[in-house]
């Protein structure tokens, strides 16, 4: 099937309740979206299956969660504050703001059609500026953090101290973070506030060239696990000229958007600029001691740095199938389970109280193990559908006979093949699928 259109995913997700615009109801922020009750689920698993991935299988990767304001001073020495710049054009015709490296001709503005209308370009920092306490100065002045990258590197050495950590060990972290960005856009995959789920493995400087085609081969291999379509992903090492100031080699994990190929995931070669600026600014000795070679060094690092918001996008696109079936046509999420907001919908036939307690019972069992939804509204091929617009993996229908042979159909989403399991069976039967 060919890639669906961004507003066919876009209008899904606000109609099924994934991502709603933010404060909608006084005209929306632009940029700037709510994660919904189904929303809030797919992210969650999302970032469950990283820090699964990432973390909770592996013994040489630990988690940390670090404060979004930090000190000015980390800003300083990671650069961020001198170079952390989008290159911006004005134009003097319309005054739209334009990111040049984004333009598809950096001589048309791409609003009011004119040609040779633009300023020259200026860099503008990305860093949302905000101030501590109640007086707005510039000693005062904070950033909300642009990476959460930082805060791992800050935290290095009481990491590596309190957990005993010998290289090559990583730590990660997911949490939000903020750019003002020039041009948002295209939903939910490029907004100014966002979430990360970032990495960085300290190693030794021998072995980073290994490190960063091992975490290029994890990371690609993350996406197929969970289901994404091979032909839709591929690896681009950024050229020289893309590179970020800390970076001496960095590769894409790309998606083919709607729009064409564009970046998921950037995997980096970081060296020893972040932890040597750190030392350096703050006076503190960031390097590893190996006891053993007797050697102190700076580790280098490599940084798979991924986003969660953008990433549960991708999924969705990559899931939604429109089918004819029998006729009728049907749209359907094919997520992976460990992706789906729901895993289960439990469908009383009819609002007869003698088939909605029997469906109770088998929701409150469930629902210990799983997210279960109980839909109890319109007819039983509706509610399939929108089972199916969800991508919820397994419906389970209570109807009359229940009450006499005691068993539930059970309906799979994506062959739509029905099983008939008994009441006493169902989580055992849910749970080889699901589990
Ligand atoms: N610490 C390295 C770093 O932040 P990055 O390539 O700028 O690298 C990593 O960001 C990932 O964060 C991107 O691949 C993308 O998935 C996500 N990301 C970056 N900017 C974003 C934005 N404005 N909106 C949504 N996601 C964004």
């Amino acid at each position: 099937m060919p890639a669906p259109a961004l507003d066919t995913i876009a209008n899904l997700a606000k109609k099924r309740g994934f991502v709603f615009q933010a404060s909608e109801i006084y005209g929306g922020l632009r940029s700037s979206y709510d994660y919904g009750p189904l929303g809030v689920e797919m992210l969650k698993n999302v970032k469950n299956e990283w820090w699964k991935a990432m973390v909770q299988h592996r013994s040489d990767v630990v988690g940390l969660d670090s404060a979004i304001l930090q000190a000015r001073q980390v800003w300083q020495a990671s650069g961020h504050e001198e170079v952390f710049t989008d290159p911006m054009v004005e134009c003097t015709n319309c005054n739209g703001r334009f990111r040049l490296d984004k333009l598809a001709d950096n001589n048309k503005c791409p609003t009011c059609g004119k040609i040779g209308t633009f300023t020259d370009p200026r860099n503008f920092n990305l860093m949302f500026r905000t101030h501590m306490g109640p007086i707005d100065t510039e000693e005062n002045l904070v950033y909300l953090r642009p990476e959460t990258a930082q805060g791992i590197f800050t935290n290095f050495e009481s990491v590596r101290r309190t957990n005993r950590l010998k290289l090559p060990f990583g730590v990660a972290q997911i949490g939000k973070s903020f750019r003002n960005e020039i041009t948002p856009g295209q939903f939910v995959f490029r907004t100014r506030e966002f979430e990360q789920m970032e990495m960085e493995f300290f190693c030794h400087p021998d072995e980073s060239a290994e490190w960063f085609q091992y975490w290029q081969d994890q990371r690609f291999q993350w996406y197929l696990d969970l289901g994404m379509q091979q032909g839709n992903l591929r690896i681009r090492p950024h050229d020289t000229d893309e590179l970020s100031h800390y970076s001496a080699g960095t590769v894409d994990v790309e998606y083919r958007f709607p729009w064409g190929w564009d970046e998921l995931e950037g995997i980096a070669n970081r060296t020893d600029f972040d932890l040597k600026q750190h030392s350096e600014h703050s006076g503190e000795d960031l390097r590893y001691f190996d006891q053993e070679a007797n050697e102190r060094y700076f580790p280098h690092v490599i940084e798979p740095a991924a986003g969660a918001t953008r990433t549960m996008f991708a999924f969705l696109i990559d899931a939604y199938h429109e089918e004819v079936v029998d006729d009728d046509e049907r749209v359907v999420l094919k997520l992976h389970h460990n992706l789906a907001p729901y895993k289960v919908a439990v469908l009383p036939l009819s609002k007869k109280a003698e088939l909605i307690e029997p469906a109770e019972k088998v929701l409150s069992t469930l629902q210990r193990r799983w997210m279960v939804e109980l839909d109890v509204t319109q007819s039983i091929g509706k509610r399939y559908r929108r089972q199916d617009e969800i991508g919820t993996p397994y419906c389970v229908t209570i109807d009359f006979d229940t009450l006499d042979d005691q068993a539930v159909t059970v309906r799979d989403r994506d062959t739509m093949k029905q099983d008939r399991v008994s009441l006493d069976g169902l989580e055992r039967y849910l749970f080889e699928k699901l589990d």
